[in-house]
C-alpha cells in the first residue's frame, strides 16, 4: 500500500512543505493508512499543560497493527520475523500467525499475573525473540513497557525500576557478548535487592547456556508460565495512552523516561517505513540494533511489522561473531533489502576488514541501502561503505526522543544527492531550525543549537514519565515555541542538515547514548576525590568514550594508578562495560571560568588536538597547559596518541 504523500506529492519539497504549512491535513491522510477501531476525533490538540497531543479521541492497539491485522489480511503464512542468532548456531524463522499466537499467549501469562491496561513491565533482556514477544504482549493488553539495554548494569536497571514501578519484570538467564556468557538474573537480583519498588514478579526465560536460580514464588519461569497461559485479546487503548517508557541518558544520574503514545507512534513508523526508508509490504528490513535502544523499538520491532514487512533480529556483533563477514552473510541468506546501523558498526568492520575482502564472499543484490543513525558518520567511513557495498549510504539524524528520523534524505521520494557529512534535510513534519543564544534563527552555514519548531509531528515524546516539569525544562524551556534537541550544528544554502555533536553532558559511545554528568557523580563519590570532570573525547573505532580528570582531597595518599583502577571498576560495576571508561587522570586543578563553571569542552578539544579560543572569563589561563600536559604524558587522547 502507498502511502498518501507519495501518491499526492511528487516530490520530497512538496510533501514537507505540506506537513508544515497543513500539519493537521498532512498526518490526517498519514492516520487513514493505519486500521483504528475508532478514528480520532481530533488530529492536533493541545492538554491542560499547553503540550500538544497527536490523533485524541482515536482508538487503536499496536499490537494488532503489527501482527494482528496482518494475519487478517492475508500475511499470516509470510515471515514476521527472522531470528539469526550467530551467537547460538541459530536461524529460526516465525511467520505473522505464528507469532501473533505468541504474543497473544504471552500476553495471556501477564494478564493471569494481574498485567493490565496502564500497567508496567520492564524487560531485561538479550536480543532474542523472547524481548520482542514481551514487548508486543504489553502492547496487546495496554500495559507499558520498558525495556533495560541487557548491557546495563544493576544500579542502572534499578534506578529504572524505582521509575517506571513495573508489576513485573521479564528478563532471561543469560545473554551472549562474542563467547561470553553474561549470567543476567544476579543482576537482577542485585538490582531488585537495591531498588525501593519490588515487583510482584519476575519471569525468567531459562537459556540452555546458563541456569538461573530461582526465588520460589517470586521468580517464575517463562516456558512453563507460556505453556499454562490462555491467549489474551488486543485491547483497545486511546491514541494518546502510553505505549512504552525508553529510558535514555539525559545530563544527571537520573535518567529521562521517554514516553512514547500509541496513536502518534503508529502514524509516523508506517509513514516513515515508506517515506524515509522506501520499503513495502513484504520487504526484508535489518535494523541491526539492540531491543534496548530506540532504533531497536522503532525499527526492529514496530516499524517493520505495522508495515508488513520481514524485520531481522540479530543477536551477534559486527565482528568476531565469527568475522567481519557476518553483515554481509545475513543480508544475503535472508534477501535483506534495507539495512540500518550504527557507524560505529560499519567502523568495527572496516578495522577488521580493511580491503572488505569478506565481502567479496557474499552477493547482495537484495540491498538497495545501508541507512546510518545513532551518531554523527565521518566521511572516511561514509566512503568506504559505499565503495564497498555499491548502494546508496544514507546517513540520518534522529533521537530517543523523537523515536523516528527528524533529518534524513526520503528515500521514499527519490534520493536527493547526498552531501557526506550531513544528515539530509528535514524529514516531513519536521520544522528544524539553527538558533542562536538569543533564540533567533541563524543563517546558513552559522553553528548554533538546532532546534524544533513546535508542535513536534506525531511519535515524538509527548513528555517524560510522570515528569511534565522536567519535560518541560529540558526540552521547552530554553527556546519558546521550539524542541530543543541538545545538538549542535548548522544549515547549509540548500538546507542540507550537519549535526556536530551534543551541546550538553551527553556523549555517544559505540552509538549507546551515555551521560557524561551521571559519570562525574560516580566518580565525585570517591572517597579520594575532591573534584572531577568527566568528558567524552574522540575515539577512532566507538566515536566517543569518556575520561575523567580528577583532583584529589588534600592529604588523601592514593596513586595515580590505584586510583584509575578504582573508578574504572565502580563506572563498570555501576553503569556497565559498554560505559567504556578507561582513564582517570590525576590533576591539580581543572580550567574553570571565574564564576566556577568547568571548561568541559576545552578539555575535550585539548585531548582531541582541536582549535580552541580561550574564553574571556577563564579563571586561569595557565592550567590549560597543565591539562595539555598531563594528557600528554599519558598519551591520552588523538592529539597525544604516540
Ligand atoms: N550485555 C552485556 N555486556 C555488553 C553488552 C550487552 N548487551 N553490550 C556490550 N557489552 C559489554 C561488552 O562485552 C564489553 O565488555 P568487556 O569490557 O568486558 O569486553 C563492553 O560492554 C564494551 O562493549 P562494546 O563497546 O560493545 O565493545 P565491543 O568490543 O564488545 O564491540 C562494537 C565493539 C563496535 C562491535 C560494538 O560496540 C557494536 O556492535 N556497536 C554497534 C552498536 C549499535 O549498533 N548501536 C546502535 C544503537 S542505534
Ligand atoms: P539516542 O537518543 O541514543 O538515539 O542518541 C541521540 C543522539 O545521537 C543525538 O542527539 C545525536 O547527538 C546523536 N546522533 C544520532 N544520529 C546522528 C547522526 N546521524 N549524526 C550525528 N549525530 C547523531
Amino acid at each position: 500500500m502507498e502511502t498518501i504523500a507519495t501518491r499526492t506529492a511528487n516530490s520530497y519539497a512538496e510533501a514537507y512543505n505540506k506537513s508544515i504549512s497543513e500539519p493537521e491535513a498532512f498526518w490526517a491522510a498519514q492516520a487513514a493508512q493505519i486500521a483504528w477501531y475508532e478514528q480520532p476525533k481530533q488530529i492536533l490538540t493541545t492538554d491542560a499543560n499547553g503540550f500538544y497531543r497527536w490523533f485524541k479521541g482515536g482508538k487503536l492497539n499496536t499490537a494488532y497493527l503489527a501482527l494482528d491485522y496482518h494475519v487478517e489480511n492475508g500475511r499470516g503464512d509470510q515471515t514476521a520475523m527472522i531470528y539469526d542468532s550467530p551467537v547460538t548456531n541459530t536461524v529460526r524463522k516465525y511467520s505473522y500467525s505464528e507469532f501473533r499466537d505468541l504474543v497473544a499467549r504471552f500476553a495471556g501469562a501477564l494478564r493471569g499475573l494481574g498485567v493490565g491496561k496502564g500497567d508496567t513491565v520492564v524487560i531485561y533482556m538479550p536480543v532474542i525473540p523472547e524481548a520482542v514477544i514481551a514487548m508486543l504482549a504489553c502492547a496487546r493488553l495496554g500495559a507499558v513497557h520498558s525495556v533495560v539495554f541487557g548491557g546495563f548494569a544493576p544500579h542502572e536497571l534499578s534506578v529504572r525500576i524505582d521509575d517506571a514501578k513495573p508489576k513485573v519484570v521479564v528478563s532471561a538467564s543469560c545473554g551472549i557478548e562474542f563467547d561470553k556468557h553474561i549470567p543476567y538474573k544476579p543482576l537482577l537480583d542485585k538490582a531488585l535487592q537495591d531498588s525501593q519498588h519490588k515487583p510482584d514478579h519476575t519471569i525468567i526465560l531459562q537459556r540452555p547456556y546458563v541456569q538461573a536460580t530461582m526465588q520460589p514464588g517470586r521468580d517464575l519461569d517463562y516456558e512453563e508460565l507460556l505453556q499454562k497461559a490462555t491467549p489474551a485479546d488486543c485491547v483497545p487503548v486511546d491514541a494518546n495512552d502510553p505505549l512504552y517508557i525508553l529510558y535514555t541518558s539525559g545530563t544527571t544520574g537520573k535518567p529521562k523516561g521517554i514516553v512514547r503514545d500509541n496513536g502518534g507512534h503508529a502514524v509516523a513508523l508506517k509513514f516513515s517505513m515508506k517515506a524515509v526508508y522506501d520499503v513495502d509490504p513484504g520487504d526484508v528490513f535489518w535494523a541491526a540494533s539492540d531491543v534496548g535502544w530506540a532504533v531497536g523499538h522503532s525499527y526492529l520491532v514496530y516499524a517493520p511489522l505495522i508495515h508488513g514487512c520481514t524485520t531481522v533480529l540479530f543477536e551477534g556483533k559486527p565482528v568476531r561473531t565469527p568475522d567481519a563477514g557476518t553483515f554481509w552473510r545475513i543480508i544475503m541468506q535472508h534477501n535483506v533489502k534495507v539495512l540500518f546501523t550504527a557507524p560505529t558498526a560499519i567502523r568495527a568492520i572496516k578495522k577488521e576488514d580493511p580491503d572488505g575482502t569478506y565481502k567479496q564472499m557474499y552477493d547482495l543484490p537484495s540491498l538497495k541501502c545501508l541507512f546510518l543513525a545513532g551518531e554523527r558518520c565521518d566521511v572516511a567511513t561514509y566512503h568506504w561503505a559505499k565503495d564497498l557495498l555499491k548502494v546508496p549510504v544514507v546517513d540520518h539524524w534522529w533521537q530517543t526522543e523523537s523515536g523516528w528520523p527528524m533529518v534524513a534524505n526520503m528515500a521514499g521520494f527519490g534520493l536527493m544527492p547526498a552531501k557526506p557529512g550531513s544528515a539530509g534535510k528535514p524529514v516531513c513534519g519536521y520544522k528544524v531550525e539553527i538558533l542562536g543564544e538569543d533564540g533567533h534563527e541563524l543563517i546558513p552555514s552559522q553553528e548554533g543549537y538546532v532546534a524544533v519548531k513546535l508542535p513536534l509531528p506525531p511519535g515524538c515524546l509527548p513528555t517524560l514519565w510522570e515528569d511534565d516539569k522536567r519535560f518541560f525544562h529540558s526540552y521547552l524551556e530554553r527556546f519558546p515555541g521550539y524542541y530543543m534537541t541538545g545538538d549542535g550544528g548548522y544549515m547549509d544554502e540548500d538546507g542540507y542538515v550537519y549535526i556536530m555533536g551534543r551541546i550538553d553532558d551527553v556523549i555517544n559511545v559505540s552509538g549507546h547514548r551515555l551521560s557524561t554528568g551521571e559519570m562525574e557523580e560516580m566518580v565525585a563519590s570517591h572517597p579520594a576525590v575532591a573534584e572531577c570532570a568527566v568528558v567524552g573525547i574522540s575515539d577512532e573505532l566507538r566515536g566517543q568514550r569518556p575520561i575523567g580528570l580528577v583532583v584529589l582531597k588534600d592529604g588523601k595518599k592514593i596513586s595515580e594508578e590505584q586510583l584509575e583502577q578504582e573508578l574504572v571498576a565502580l563506572i563498570r560495576e555501576k553503569i556497565g562495560a559498554v560505559a567504556y571508561f578507561k582513564n582517570a587522570l590525576v590533576v591539580n586543578r581543572l580550567p574553570k571560568t571565574r564564576s566556577g563553571k568547568i571548561l568541559r569542552k576545552i578539555i575535550r578539544n585539548i585531548a582531541d588536538g582541536e582549535h580552541y579560543a580561550i574564553p574571556s572569563t577563564i579563571d586561569d589561563p595557565a592550567i590549560l597547559t597543565e591539562i595539555h600536559n598531563d594528557l600528554k604524558a599519558r598519551c591520552i587522547g588523538n592529539a597525544f596518541i604516540q
